[in-house]
């Protein structure tokens, strides 16, 4: 009888647990474990290459857009990659000059990193561009901006799948083209430093701030489901792969409650994130934008259209922090308008290009991914880059960085759990970087670089110990001294020893 009793008092319990669930929406993930997880979920940290290899002048490899901007000076304190974590001779190569006989030494790089990577029961997710454009191909016809990198970047996607495919199943085509087409072709603050005046933020080259973002972003997509298309065609069967393209995305807000903001704030999501997932989803540029930018956004045909149509197996979701919109729209009265002019909007974000904290507010990524829930068709997410910037710092004790991702992957539990169809979690960064427009003075990572020890010794830092516990199954809410009584996370600086 008592039995009885406490089997009914646990199923009341239960019971009410679900109901104050269901009533509540959601519970806010703020203890949690890893398992509160799907089995098949995934966690892990990127890096990217101009940022890790460093041995710029090594085994052949030509340089890219990024290694002319920041030897340009344009980088904070002229700081460049050339060295970077020097990850090319640390573990053990973009050496490419973006067209002609494949690099054998890039070839074995890669396959050496990937090997290594999967020898540790690491699952590899590979980004085929990361902002490193060849500077050969942006010299001979501009980049992206030209209809020739759609052939380019596709013959650079086959040898990747042809030699890597065996072992890597999750690709990337391409990262963040919604920002590096503004950067590069509006406001001339990144390479391939582009635009025309008065729109750039600093004097450029040269460039056309009035099209070319929309041409880029154009050519990035047709290049994008044009790799798409080759690795259904000729590898999916054999590799079982999945293709998908990375979207940088704010928590975006209106800056007040006003009819005016909450239009500003619609119209910045078109332009920031429908630019790339409505061509995706519907085969067509957001309606707004394509009444706002008349003419000089481009036209899909019929069956360009068809070709992006659909040309995803996932999306990568790049987020860090918020944005609150103000409407600007009188600056539609101008008839000369760059991109930024169009979107019609005053941001304000948090200072991104200094060395200021990112701040912990997760409710932006769970806005997020609502609306790639609800407007976007619920596409398989992973996260690829989530993380906070903070100042370099020598000190390993960065307690705000594990508040930080311990926010931030509660906020993806609550996601999943609300019906978003997350598939991982991959922070940024694995180490301290080479950061775009920062260079080294900012950090990301959950290992320190000593970048005053020729060696370049690594250090685990406090956020490093939290995330290996919590990946190991513990609790998310360890006190920080538990963590460092944990021995089993001495490393001797190394990556897998
Ligand atoms: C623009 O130029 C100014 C003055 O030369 C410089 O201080 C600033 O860092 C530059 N900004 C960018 C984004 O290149
Ligand atoms: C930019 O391109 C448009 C469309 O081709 C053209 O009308 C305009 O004059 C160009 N602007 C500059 C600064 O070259
Ligand atoms: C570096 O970290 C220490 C210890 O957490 C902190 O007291 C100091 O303010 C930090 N310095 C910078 C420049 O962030
Ligand atoms: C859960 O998703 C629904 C839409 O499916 C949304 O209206 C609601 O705001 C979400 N809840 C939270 C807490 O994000």
């Amino acid at each position: 009888m008592m039995k009885k009793n406490r089997e009914l008092l646990i199923l009341v319990i239960v019971t009410l647990v679900l109901l104050l669930n269901l009533v509540l929406g959601v519970h806010s993930a703020e203890k949690y474990t890893r398992h509160d997880f799907p089995n098949d979920f995934v966690f892990g940290s990127g890096t990217s290459a101009y940022q890790w290899e460093g041995a710029a002048d090594e085994d052949g490899r030509a340089p890219s857009v990024w290694d002319t901007y920041a030897h340009d000076g344009y980088v904070h304190g002229g700081q460049n990659g050339d060295v970077a974590c020097d990850g090319y001779h640390k573990y053990k190569v973009n050496r490419n000059d973006g067209r002609g006989p494949v690099n054998p030494k890039a070839l074995e790089f890669y396959n050496n990193l990937i090997n290594e990577l999967i020898s540790n029961g690491i699952q590899p997710h590979v980004t085929l561009h990361n902002f490193d454009f060849p500077q050969a191909l942006e010299d001979e016809y501009g980049g992206w901006i030209s209809r020739k990198i759609i052939r380019d970047f596709t013959n650079y996607a086959d040898v990747c799948f042809r030699e890597f495919g065996d072992r890597v199943s999750y690709w990337i085509t391409i990262n963040e083209p919604n920002v590096f087409s503004i950067g590069g072709y509006d406001q001339g603050n990144g390479p391939p430093h582009h635009c025309s005046p008065p729109f750039c933020i600093n004097k450029s080259k040269r460039g056309n701030s009035t099209t070319e973002p929309y041409l880029a972003v154009h050519h990035i997509l047709l290049a994008h489901s044009s790799a798409v298309r080759l690795y259904r065609t000729t590898y999916k069967e054999k590799q079982n792969g999945f293709v998908g393209i990375s979207v940088y995305s704010f928590g975006i807000f209106p800056n007040t409650p006003t009819e005016n903001d909450i239009l500003a704030s619609q119209r910045a999501r078109d332009f920031l994130i429908g630019w790339i997932m409505e061509p995706l989803l519907l085969g067509d540029y957001p309606t707004s934008m394509k009444k706002i930018a008349g003419a000089r956004i481009p036209t899909f045909t019929n069956r360009e259209s068809k070709l992006v149509k659909g040309s995803y197996d996932f999306i990568g979701l790049i987020h860090y922090t918020n944005a609150n919109m103000a409407d600007n729209s009188v600056v539609l009265e101008n008839d000369l308008r760059d991109f930024s002019a169009d979107m019609a909007v005053f941001m304000y974000t948090p200072d991104l290009y200094a060395n200021a904290e990112y701040p912990v507010e997760p409710w932006g990524l769970i806005e997020e991914l609502n609306h790639f829930k609800l407007n976007y068709g619920n596409p398989p997410i992973f996260i690829y880059e989530n993380g906070q910037r903070t100042a370099s710092n020598a000190s390993l004790q960065d307690v705000s960085r594990v508040n930080y991702l311990k926010a931030y992957i509660g906020a993806t539990l609550d996601a999943l759990r609300n019906g978003s169809n997350l598939k991982g979690y991959i922070a940024w960064s694995f180490i301290d970087l080479f950061e775009l427009l920062d260079g080294y003075d900012s950090s990301f990572g959950l290992y320190y670089v000593d970048q005053n020890d020729p060696e370049l010794k690594r250090y685990p830092k406090l956020s490093a110990k939290w995330y290996s516990w919590f990946l190991k199954g513990g609790r998310s809410s360890v006190e920080a001294i538990e963590l460092e009584k944990d021995p089993s996370h001495v490393s001797n600086g190394h990556f897998f020893d």
